[in-house]
């Protein structure tokens, strides 16, 4: 077993969950932010963190030079398993037409015709893009197969993935849409999602979403496609309120889901809901790092990236925080609505656009992430979590929203190990 050094860490974020104060639950704490700081990981974990001067000896040392670590990005929403492109739809959009769910059918329609290989090669290089830009932990869902072989297919390439360390979680999500072939069946098709095609993609995921929205899938139709994954053992995850108050945060809080994404169109009565659940046990429980898919608040997922490139109203992150709501920052990478996985451009929206904190958006995009995914091994850097570190080209972390856009990505380790 070797063990390395890393310092010359100008401010480490370890957000250590050891350090939380449980006075100010979601709040980062002076001691979980330490300045001229060192670490060091033994065996892909974080073995100890400290100030710089009291660091102890280590088989390998990396300087820093002075510069930020965090932890990695946790996305928990992503849809990496298709092939085709959307950009005549998205310029479209940007001249005027609105987002409507129809061009999934073009996605299905592209990623059906691909080989194997392809759709491996396509998602590996989406998946290296989403690490240079220091993700080191991803969640990807199927959704665009729609039959029971593709989605098959979308979900065995998801799970070997996660098996060979590429991806961390997976996401069942038949339910993304009525395909064309079920028109005017759409009964028919919810039906065979929580039936038949559960039971083949099952054993390879931990969690099931609905698009519960008008257009996709209505709440009666949501709700029967959670309360059969939940009967397999899986997870909830709901996509809701995206393009209207679509009853998709009342079901997901309802039902126990551990998150609902998108949240652009809340009521009052809807922050109240997400908020109330942050009351639920969040006892750890199941594998060692993860805890019980429904222990837990449901998380209110939002994703700066697709309300800027839907022209979307911004989810009311603040809003939700100051209800005292469980909040996660997710790209939503996926060809329609936000073809990117720039964590760090989410962070940046959501500081300059949706009025977070800095320490509030960098927790929101690797804890709040975790929590989301029920996961307690990533999304911070105390001792015993993976070492998962984004190394910023800056002295401190306010310079990803002091300079947007700027490629502040300047070395990444994933679980120990140093990404090319
Ligand atoms: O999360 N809203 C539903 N699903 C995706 C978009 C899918 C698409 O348009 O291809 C989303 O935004």
């Amino acid at each position: 077993m070797t063990s390395t050094l890393i310092s010359g860490i100008s401010e480490l974020w370890t957000l250590d969950p050891a350090l939380d104060d449980p006075a100010r639950p979601g709040e980062t704490t002076d001691e979980q932010v330490r300045r001229d700081a060192a670490l060091v990981i033994e065996d892909g974990r974080i073995a100890w963190t400290g100030p710089a001067a009291e660091a102890p000896p280590a088989d390998a040392a990396v300087d820093l030079g002075g510069r930020a670590v965090l932890p990695g990005w946790v996305d928990s929403h992503s849809h990496l398993v298709f092939d085709g492109d959307r950009a005549a739809e998205f310029e479209a959009r940007m001249a005027g037409q609105s987002y409507s769910a129809g061009g999934i059918g073009v996605t299905t329609d592209a990623t059906r015709s691909a080989s194997d290989e392809h759709l491996r090669e396509l998602v590996l290089g989406r998946i290296a893009e989403a690490v240079a830009g220091g993700t080191t932990c991803l969640e990807t869902k199927t959704g665009y197969g729609l039959t029971v072989a593709d989605e098959l297919r979308a979900a065995e390439l998801a799970s070997a993935l996660v098996q060979e360390g590429q991806l961390d979680e997976a996401t069942f999500l038949g339910a993304h849409l009525v395909p064309r072939e079920f028109a005017d069946r759409a009964q028919e098709y919810v039906d065979l999602v929580s039936g038949e095609m559960l039971t083949a993609v099952a054993p390879h995921v931990r969690w099931i979403d609905v698009f519960c929205e008008a257009g996709a899938f209505d709440p009666g139709q949501s709700e029967q496609v959670l309360r059969a994954g939940a009967a397999a053992g899986l997870g909830l995850r709901v996509h809701g309120n995206q393009l209207g108050r679509s009853g998709g945060v009342a079901l997901a809080t309802e039902l126990g889901a551990a998150s609902v994404d998108h949240v652009n169109h809340l009521a009052a009565a809807d922050i109240e809901a997400l908020a109330a659940t942050t009351a639920r046990d969040t006892a750890p429980g199941g594998r060692p790092g993860r805890l019980a898919v429904d222990a837990g608040p449901t998380v209110a997922t939002v994703l700066p990236a697709c309300d800027l490139s839907t022209r979307a109203p911004f989810a009311p992150a603040r809003e939700l925080l100051d209800a005292g709501a469980a909040v996660a920052i997710a790209s939503n990478c996926n060809p329609g609505t936000s073809y990117t996985s720039a964590m760090s451009f989410c962070v940046t929206t959501a500081v300059l656009q949706m009025h977070l904190s800095l320490a509030e958006a960098l927790r929101a995009a690797t804890r709040g992430g975790a929590l989301a995914l029920r996961r307690t091994d990533v999304g911070h850097l105390g001792i015993g979590a993976r070492a998962d570190l984004h190394v910023l080209d800056a002295p401190a972390a306010i310079h990803l929203a002091y300079r947007p856009g700027m490629p502040l990505t300047h070395r990444v380790w994933r679980r120990g190990i140093e990404q090319p």
